[in-house]
């Protein structure tokens, strides 16, 4: 499926929202539209505290911080075009909260060494929108805590660590079937690991940590470790009990008191089972939500009140994670039909929980039209908050210009390239080549001829 070779399905054609109408009417699909953009303007409630508006500015890794994990330059500028940007809930990337758990050398550790770095980018992060938005607006920022499990890297090279065998997940990692899953001793001990980030995120200021169970990383390979023995493996109680007993202890733990308890999680895994989450176990290749649902209701009795849905695997199947125009395979469906698998079954999961805050994702590739669809999305209940990943680092301003000016801008709209993922994957170090070209084009010009060399 997957070559090296970037290739170009040139889906997106809309001139227009009525163009884009249609083809969702004659395709029969669940998205919504709605020119109702002051949907965005809704403030939302999350215990103590309140998201300015109805938009998110997803996690996207920058692969960008110093080899011991700590914010660079590179990082705090992104951040503070992000939050000068407008967005209500700006949800940080992936942070690692063990050196070996890290996707590559370059991607940020938070560690009792560092926090007051990372308290310096929350710092501006506040300080920045206040200065756009006035004293009193206050962007909530959630720090996604994770570990990468079989897609860590040391020096560039591939590391796993992975709780259970995957065929196909393995095939493509060169993992053979001897390689060797972590323990439950070592599963145990990330408890701590993820308390101890939890207090850290705590004590830099941060309104919230997510606990990352998303795109075949380490706790979101557990949720599908059926074949996996022992006390992480196999039920439904032990695949999701990692996760269950981190949210535990940092509900539990005085030192995180008052921390907004998120996750970013997968509604299904979008592989057939017993190699994905949120299948059919007959077999057959279709999406169950059962059990994310039945993990849904035992995360919300545990105090969680903020989820970032999301699906698929991007290393492996990326089109159903982040639907593009251009990647290193045509997939064998409409670009449409892939936002609408995103948004129609993150509505289904929303619309059985309205009492969570569920924060939706499926609307970058629909560039300028996007704040319909996002609207539409909203004033049908199929996601509380809105959230865009790619713009974040293609047009920082996107929610500014949605809430005063109620449009994105044609020529600022990310154009789904692929190539941040292309560098992301290649070099960690990764930003939109295409809108922010001074800064991120000659890192990519230097991948490309390390490559050819
Ligand atoms: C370069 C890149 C980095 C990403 N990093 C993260 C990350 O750190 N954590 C995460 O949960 N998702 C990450 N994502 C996924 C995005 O948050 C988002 O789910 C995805 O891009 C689809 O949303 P979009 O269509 O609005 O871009 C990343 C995506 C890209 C392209
Ligand atoms: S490089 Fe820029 S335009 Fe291309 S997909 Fe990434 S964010 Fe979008």
């Amino acid at each position: 499926m997957a070559s090296n070779q970037y290739m170009s399905n040139g889906s997106f054609k809309y001139k227009n929202l009525s163009e884009l109408q249609k083809d969702i009417e004659n395709l029969g699909l669940d998205i919504k539209i709605s020119q109702n953009l002051d949907l965005f303007k809704e403030k939302i409630n999350i215990g103590n505290h309140i998201i300015p508006n109805a938009i998110a500015s997803l996690p996207m890794e920058g692969g960008d911080s110093t080899e011991h994990g700590s914010p660079t330059e590179l990082t705090y500028r992104k951040y503070e075009k992000i939050a000068r940007g407008g967005a209500g809930l700006i949800w940080l990337e992936a942070v690692s909260v063990s050196k070996d758990g890290r996707s590559n050398d370059k991607q940020l550790w938070l560690t009792e060494d560092n926090w007051l770095e990372f308290k310096k980018l929350n710092d501006l992060i506040k300080t920045s929108a206040k200065e756009e938005f006035g004293e009193d607006y206050n962007p909530i920022t959630i720090l996604q805590l994770n570990h990468s499990g079989r897609y860590c890297k040391v020096k560039g090279k591939s590391n796993p660590i992975i709780a259970t065998h995957k065929k196909d997940l393995d095939n493509r990692l060169g993992i053979d079937e001897d390689y060797p899953i972590v323990s439950d001793d070592y599963l145990k001990g990330l408890e701590n690991d993820f308390l101890k980030s939890a207090r850290l995120a705590k004590k830099a200021g941060f309104d919230g940590v997510d606990i990352k169970a998303c795109h075949g990383y380490l706790l979101s390979e557990l949720l599908s470790a059926y074949e996996r023995e022992g006390e992480y493996g196999g039920s439904f109680e032990n695949r999701i009990k990692l996760l269950i007993n981190i949210i535990q202890k940092i509900e539990e733990d005085k030192e995180c008191e008052g921390l907004i308890l998120a996750s970013r999680l997968n509604a299904s895994d979008v592989l057939p089972y017993p190699q994905g989450w949120g299948m059919s176990k007959n077999g057959e290749d279709v999406i169950d939500l059962e059990e994310p649902k039945k993990l849904i209701e035992i995360l919300k009795d545990k105090g969680v009140s903020l989820i970032s849905l999301t699906m698929g695997n991007p290393y492996f199947i990326p089109h159903i994670n982040k639907p593009y125009d251009i990647g290193t395979y045509t997939p064998d469906e409409n670009v449409i039909i892939s936002c609408n698998r995103l948004i129609s079954e993150i509505g289904k999961i929303q619309k059985q929980f309205p009492e969570i805050n569920i924060v939706g994702v499926g609307y970058s590739w629909f560039r300028h039209l996007a704040p319909y669809i996002g609207a539409g999305s909203l004033e049908n209940g199929l996601c509380n908050i809105v959230g865009f990943g790619r713009e974040g680092i293609s047009y920082p301003n996107f929610a500014r210009d949605i809430l005063k000016d109620k449009e994105m801008k044609k020529n600022k709209v990310c154009i789904s390239c692929s190539k941040c993922s292309e560098m992301k994957s290649k070099i960690g170090t990764c930003g939109c080549i295409v809108r922010d070209s001074k800064v991120y084009l000659p890192i990519y010009k230097e991948m490309k001829k390390g490559e050819e060399n």
